[in-house]
């Protein structure tokens, strides 16, 4: 059977204390396997980037649990020890901005976290190569991000969360900063990439445009999860 996936139950995530408490995650239950592109979606203040963060393993929930594949990561606590490693090592992130580092060149930015993680050179520097002519960018190996176009870096963005091969990308509003038409193309790869990496995507976007290239949505309404199939067209939906 195939591992690999994220899986959610009874998540809780309330900020504050007594009468200041905000109960803004309040018993979410979702799951998104292997080769699935899943679009997250709220009004702004639901809880998407917290939601995000904690399946992250960056945010503490308040309780509920956690499935990365196989591995339960979460019950009213952190079970691993570290969860530093087990973000590093299990999950890529994409924000809106691309957060790459300006003085280091593009396949210099695809092989730090993979070499931060101790994984050895040839393997890295195969595997750089290796994604960066899968996102088009064979040409650009060496360019530095302030040379290349917005789309062009989200794609470098991409190929650093696909580095580490990680089995989860969260990827919060990644289309955000990008004119229409790039942003079709890149939710057209994060799907392509979930199908041929075997990677479960969870993509957060206020677009409903690009709904339809998902295979389904988790919609945050009153701290809960539901999970719908995408819409066949582009009608309204959010
Ligand atoms: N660190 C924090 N402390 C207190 N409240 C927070 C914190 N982070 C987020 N919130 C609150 O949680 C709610 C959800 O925020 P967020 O997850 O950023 O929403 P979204 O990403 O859907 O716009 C908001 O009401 C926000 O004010
Ligand atoms: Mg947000």
């Amino acid at each position: 059977m195939e591992t690999g996936g994220i899986r959610v139950n009874n998540l809780h995530k309330t900020f504050g204390q007594g009468e200041n408490a905000v109960h803004v995650i309040q018993g979410a239950s979702f799951e998104v396997k292997p080769g699935e592109l899943a679009a997250l979606i709220a009004p702004s203040g639901a809880g998407k980037s917290t939601l995000l963060m904690m399946i992250g393993c960056v945010l503490d929930p308040s309780s509920g649990e956690i499935w990365l594949g196989d591995t339960q990561v979460y019950q009213n606590r952190w079970l691993e020890k570290d969860t530093r490693t087990l973000r590093r090592e299990k999950i890529g992130f994409i924000f809106q901005a691309h957060y790459l580092i300006p003085f280091l060149n593009v396949l210099d930015n695809v092989r730090l976290l993979p070499l931060a993680n101790q994984e050895p050179l040839p393997q890295v520097e195969a595997r750089a190569r290796e994604l960066l002519g899968y996102l088009g960018l064979e040409e650009k190996l060496h360019a530095m991000p302030s040379d290349l176009s917005g789309g062009q870096n989200q794609r470098v963005a991409i190929a650093r969360a696909l580095a580490t091969r990680p089995q989860i990308i969260l990827a919060d509003e990644p289309t955000a900063a990008l004119d229409i038409e790039r942003a079709h193309s890149v939710v057209q790869l994060l799907r392509q990439i979930a199908k041929e990496q075997r990677v479960a995507i969870i993509m957060v976007t206020h677009d409903e445009r690009l709904l339809s290239y998902c295979d389904k949505i988790l919609k945050i309404v009153a701290g809960k999860v539901d999970t719908l199939p995408p819409p066949e067209t582009t009608e309204t939906f959010i």
